[in-house]
């Protein structure tokens, strides 16, 4: 046998690509970013590391959402290094060199000239020798970028580099004064979704929904709630996607839980399943959660909390929209649950203060979204100074009302009324502002009560 792998001239079957983003826009990206770097500064970011699951086996490899943005390179064991008008490139990949052997048994690698030649970097070097080499690159910065404190064993390697200067600051060389977080600058830009960033997060949404409604089309009483996750699992990797998170596959009670995640328990005819479950496609994330009866029919009670929680989340979607700030979606769906849990008689008292004083809290406890792209939760600020963020164009959050009434909810000392406990229901979608108001990335995932009903009857027949 020879000793080239049949993959030396097809790096794009290695699928570290990323197929939404162009070379360019990544390209773009660096550049934006180091145009806002101040003078004199040197950014550095690593790759994720692997993370062991138990002695030989290792979780799936996931990079690190900001060194993909960056970068789109897929490996790990690789640092990125932008020096901002750097005679010789500004761009600096570290990374593992081609190696026909380790590429036998552990997959194949881009090596120094595929990160030049595939992912624009203007000098590539091997990992192994970064100890000797990056101490150089940061001679003449005065500023190092750098998000201190996310990978600990990276955080010395970085302070040993520049404690090595500053060792011979004597012999008249120039140390980093500084150490500067990334975040704000490169969370900013990430807050704001490009074109091509948008046709990702639709892809996810779409392949989300349709999962969705293959778990609404198959669960009936009797089957188990990781065999409705399982659904998920199969349609988002026939579809070259991964679960953007554990996937919440709860019945009755277990709705109320709001990280449930054991997915364990049998279906019950009479109950609700909640199931927040989305796809990673491309490393951009879908959020989505829908609530429905396992016997595809709401009860009276089922009907009238769904509908409730329906109406505050359209009433917060109406809220997206440029100009907007932050929290009004959040704001509106507090009036609208909490007018509607004091018409169920869940509450009583006078509305405004039932708000002021959030009567809602023991049935809805959480805020009603977060920002979405390459993380599920987002980076983003979510307020400037102390003013709610402004929505504008681009930005990506989800809307996520609920409604928990576990068993043993009480409002005050009063226990709630046996007919509405063990219910649990939250509408999630994924929301994109546009110019003129929103975008429901996630509208294929069927939430009225009479197009679920229907759904299911037809499925059942
Ligand atoms: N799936 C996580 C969340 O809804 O925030
Ligand atoms: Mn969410
Ligand atoms: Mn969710």
């Amino acid at each position: 046998m020879p000793q080239t792998l049949p993959c030396t001239n097809t790096l794009s079957m290695s699928l570290t690509m990323n197929p939404h983003i162009k070379p360019t826009e990544f390209a773009r990206r660096r550049k934006r970013l180091m145009q806002m770097m101040d003078k004199a500064s040197v950014a550095i970011l690593p790759a994720a590391p692997m993370q062991t699951r138990n002695r030989d086996a290792e979780h799936p490899y996931r990079q690190d959402s900001d060194f993909h943005y960056l970068t789109g390179f897929g490996e790990p064991e690789a640092v990125a290094v932008l020096i901002p008008k750097r005679k010789h490139g500004e761009f600096i990949l570290f990374c593992r060199e081609r190696d026909p052997k380790m590429e036998t048994w552990h997959g194949r690698r881009a090596g120094l000239e595929g990160a030049m030649e595939h992912y624009g970097a203007d000098d590539a070097f091997p990992i192994t020798d970064i100890d000797d080499i990056l101490p150089g690159l940061l001679e003449s910065a005065q500023r190092v970028y750098y998000a201190m404190g996310c990978d600990t064993r990276f955080d010395s390697q970085v302070t040993g580099w520049v404690n090595r200067l500053k060792e011979k600051a004597r012999a008249g060389i120039h140390t980093p004064s500084e150490f500067v977080t990334l975040d704000h600058l490169l969370h900013d830009m990430r807050l704001y979704k490009s074109r091509s960033e948008i046709t990702a997060m639709r892809r996810a949404a779409k392949i989300s929904a349709q999962a969705h409604i293959r778990a609404m089309r198959c669960a009936q009483p009797g089957m188990m709630e990781y065999a409705v996750e399982a659904e998920f699992l199969y349609h988002f990797k026939r579809h070259d996607c991964d679960q953007a998170y554990t996937p919440i596959v709860g019945g009755g009670e277990n709705g109320c839980i709001l990280h449930y995640t054991e997915n364990n328990a049998e279906l019950r005819d009479g109950d609700l399943l909640l199931i927040d479950a989305g796809a990673e496609n491309a490393l951009y994330a879908a959020d989505i959660t829908r609530t429905f009866p396992v016997n595809g029919v709401f009860s009276p009670e089922q009907r009238a909390l769904y509908q409730l929680v329906l109406d505050t989340q359209l009433a917060a979607i109406a809220q997206v929209r440029p100009g907007n700030h932050w929290n009004q979606p959040h704001e509106a769906a507090v009036r609208v649950l909490t007018r509607g849990l004091v018409k169920l008689g869940l509450l009583e008292g006078n509305l405004r203060t039932l708000i002021k004083e959030q009567a809602y809290r023991p049935f809805y406890m959480h805020r009603t979204g977060h920002w979405l792209g390459l993380d599920v939760h987002d980076v983003g600020d979510y307020k400037v100074g102390d003013q709610w963020r402004v929505l504008e164009p681009g930005m990506v959050l989800t809307v996520e009302p609920g409604l928990y009434i576990a068993p043993d909810t009480k409002v005050g000392k009063r226990a709630v009324a046996k007919k509405w406990q063990g219910i649990g229901i939250r509408i999630e979608d994924d929301v994109l502002v546009t110019k003129d108001g929103h975008e429901v990335l996630s509208k294929d995932a069927p939430k009225t009560i009479a197009k679920i009903e229907a759904l299911m009857a037809e499925a059942r027949q």
